[in-house]
Formats: structure tokens, C-alpha cells, sequence
């Protein structure tokens, strides 16, 4: 399965694991050729002894060597130094997504700005199944933070708004998903039955966040690939990845997972375009080409004002005069007001918003 794209002199190993150490390996990729990073950094969860339930089983905790600092400073170094070899491969107007619990994850939100990037949004992932507090003496740990951050300020980011709306049947997505965390068959398991990784993230997530900030085709990088959980979503959803794992064990699993998961088709992967994505279309537009003739008529939506229509494309009401959304905006004394919804013009003694003749002109365009 492995391609490769071309970004400048360099190809890009697209849906391949990486063996090695992440720094190393991505300071040997081309620079500014990544759409996404979605990392999952180890936790530093810095464990001392182990942890039983109160029937003394053992908690299988994450107590693995890949997850061991020996202090915060060497933490904080590690992170800086991933964070500056993984902005220098995203292009400029890559993101990264960071998931961490609060073990690491105010350490890696003040690196990130540090290194330049610039915050979106701090996401919270509630577990809607958590593991209990065993000792009853903190609150159940119920969620992760993921940190959404552009390459730089002012960076156009991908932001799939309205498929994100869609996903939450019509309402906007809010910054606290909840969500349940990696159980049953979805959870991969080694030959002796047990969890095959401690940390396996649900593959929920990584479509939600897939889904919301990249597109097909783009490249999608994860620095801490685990059992590949990005990859198998990314591959799902028509994304290429990009995959670095040191360990042997993992990438064996995360490649026989893979190859295992089938592509949606491409129809599938279609989602609703975000408004402001769609071509612009000048109310002007609609009367020279005679969809609105000057003179006409046009009525507030809840029937209470009109104003006639200008060969210019503007409107003049009582006392008013200008665009669309002016006129609408000073006639309900608001600060602004949304022209294309607000007005409707007379067809066959029916109140028709202007907006379906603009949708009219857009799927012209779009054909
Ligand atoms: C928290 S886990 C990621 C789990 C993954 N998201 C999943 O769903 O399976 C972090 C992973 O990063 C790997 N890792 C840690 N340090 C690394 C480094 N410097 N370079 C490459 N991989 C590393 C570990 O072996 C571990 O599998």
C-alpha cells in the first residue's frame, strides 16, 4: 500500500510506519508537506509501584519503558524538540491535534505556544465508560484533553464546520465530546489475549477529528503511531498517513490492522461543505441577469417591512437605502443582518427567500 507524493525535490513515504525515534525521523522528512499531525505523545504518567482493584487484581496500567522520564525537565525537553521537528514538516496551514490527560498535558500546551504554534481549541474527550478510582481518593479520571492548535496565527486550518454539524445531527459541535473509550472487538489483543497497547485511543475519535479538520487526499501524520489507530481511520476515510513507531511489537500490529481496514467509497466520503466555502455570489448578480427586476419588491421574512430592489444591486426602503444586509439590519435595528435570509420576493402570490436564487447560480457553478 505504500505511495509516495512528490513535495519538491523530496517524496513523502505516504502510508507507511516508520521504524525509529520520531524526531529523527521527521527531521528527515521534507519540510512543509503535512496537512495534519495527530499525536498522542507518551503520558509521563510517572507511576510509582503498582496499582491493584480491591480485589487485589492488578491494574494493567500504562508502566511501559516508552513512557518513562526522569524528570519533568527531561519531559519538557523531549516535547519541545518533537513539537519543533513536527512544525517544521507541516505546511503552512497544517494543524496539530496533542492528546494528553493531566499528567503532561499543561506541560505540552505551553510548549506548543512557546514553539509558535498558535491555540484553536482545547477539546475535551469525556470517557463515557472510565475506569473507577480504585482508591477512592480522587475524582474518577473521566476525561483526556486534546489541544487543536494551526502552524502558525493566522493559518487557514481546515475546519469541516458544517460536516462536524451534520455529525451532531444539525447542532454545533461543541468542544467536549463525549465518547467511549477502546473496549470489545475494537480493542487489539495479543496472542495471549491481553491488550496488544495500553493506551489504544478509540477509532471514534480519530474520525471525528478526521473528519472535521482534513480532507481526502491530505497527508496525516502520527508521531506516536501505537497500534495505528490514526492510520486505520485515515485509510477509512480516504486521508493518507504517515506513521512513526519505535517499537517492533506495535508497528507489526498497527500494520496487520491496517491492512485489514477497507476504504469507504468515494461518495461516502463527500461531507457538507462549510458555507463560506461555497463560490460568492453578489446580490448584484441576480438582477443583471434578470432573476430580480429594479422596481421589484422585496419583503422581510416575517412580513413586517419592504424594500425595492435597484439597478445597482442595492435596495431602497423608508428612509433607508444600501445592500441587502444594511437595509435588513436597519429596518430590525440589529448590527447586522443576514440579506440572503432575510428578504423574500413575490412569485405566483408566495413569499420566496432570495437565497434559492442564489443557490440557483452556485450549483450552475458547481456543474
Ligand atoms: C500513547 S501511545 C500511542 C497510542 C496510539 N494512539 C494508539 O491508538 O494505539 C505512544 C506511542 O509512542 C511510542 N513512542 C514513544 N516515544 C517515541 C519516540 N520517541 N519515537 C517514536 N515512537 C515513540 C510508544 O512506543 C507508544 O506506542
Amino acid at each position: 500500500m505504500t505511495k509516495t507524493k512528490t513535495q519538491g525535490a523530496a517524496a513523502l513515504p505516504l502510508n507507511t510506519i516508520l521504524d525509529g525515534d520520531c524526531i529523527e525521523v521527521m527531521n528527515n522528512l521534507p519540510e512543509n508537506s503535512v496537512d495534519l499531525i495527530f499525536a498522542d505523545p507518551p503520558y509521563n504518567l510517572q507511576l510509582k509501584g503498582e496499582l491493584h482493584r480491591p480485589d487485589n487484581s492488578q491494574v494493567d496500567a500504562v508502566d511501559d519503558h516508552w513512557d518513562q522520564f526522569s524528570s519533568f525537565a527531561a519531559y519538557d525537553a523531549f516535547t519541545r524538540a518533537w513539537l519543533k521537528a513536527a512544525r517544521r514538516i507541516l505546511k503552512p496551514n497544517g494543524a496539530i491535534w496533542v492528546i494528553g490527560s493531566y499528567h503532561n498535558i499543561f506541560r505540552v500546551g505551553a510548549a506548543l505556544q512557546d514553539a509558535g504554534y498558535w491555540i484553536l481549541n482545547d477539546v475535551v474527550w469525556r470517557k463515557s465508560n472510565p475506569m473507577p478510582n480504585f482508591r477512592g481518593k480522587r475524582f474518577t479520571n473521566a476525561h483526556e484533553t486534546m489541544i487543536w492548535a494551526s502552524k502558525e496565527e493566522g493559518g487557514k486550518y481546515t475546519f469541516n464546520y458544517e460536516a462536524l454539524k451534520a455529525l451532531n445531527e444539525g447542532i454545533q459541535m461543541r468542544s467536549d465530546w463525549v465518547l467511549p473509550i477502546c473496549t470489545g472487538h475494537e480493542r487489539l489483543k495479543d496472542e495471549n489475549g491481553d491488550k496488544a497497547h495500553p493506551t489504544q485511543k478509540p477509532e471514534s475519535l480519530l474520525h471525528r477529528v478526521l473528519v472535521g479538520s482534513t480532507n481526502p487526499g491530505d497527508v496525516v501524520l502520527d508521531p506516536f503511531f501505537g497500534t495505528g489507530t490514526t492510520g486505520a481511520v485515515a485509510k477509512m476515510l480516504g486521508r493518507e498517513f504517515i506513521g512513526i513507531e519505535r517499537e517492533a511489537a506495535y508497528r507489526k500490529v498497527a500494520e496487520k490492522r491496517i491492512a485489514n481496514v477497507r476504504k469507504f467509497d468515494r461518495e461516502a466520503l463527500q461531507v457538507s461543505a462549510s458555507k463560506r466555502a461555497e463560490p460568492r455570489v453578489p446580490f448584484g448578480q441576480l438582477v443583471e441577469r434578470g432573476m430580480l427586476r429594479p422596481g421589484e419588491d422585496l419583503y422581510s421574512l416575517n412580513g413586517r417591512f419592504k424594500a425595492k430592489v435597484r439597478a445597482d444591486g442595492t435596495l431602497v426602503g423608508t428612509d433607508v437605502k444600501g445592500s441587502i444586509h444594511q437595509v435588513g439590519a436597519a429596518y430590525e435595528k440589529a448590527p447586522s443582518c443576514n440579506g440572503w435570509t432575510y428578504w423574500c420576493f413575490k412569485k405566483e402570490g408566495k413569499h420566496v427567500p432570495i437565497d434559492v436564487l442564489r443557490q440557483q447560480i452556485r450549483s450552475e457553478m458547481n456543474n
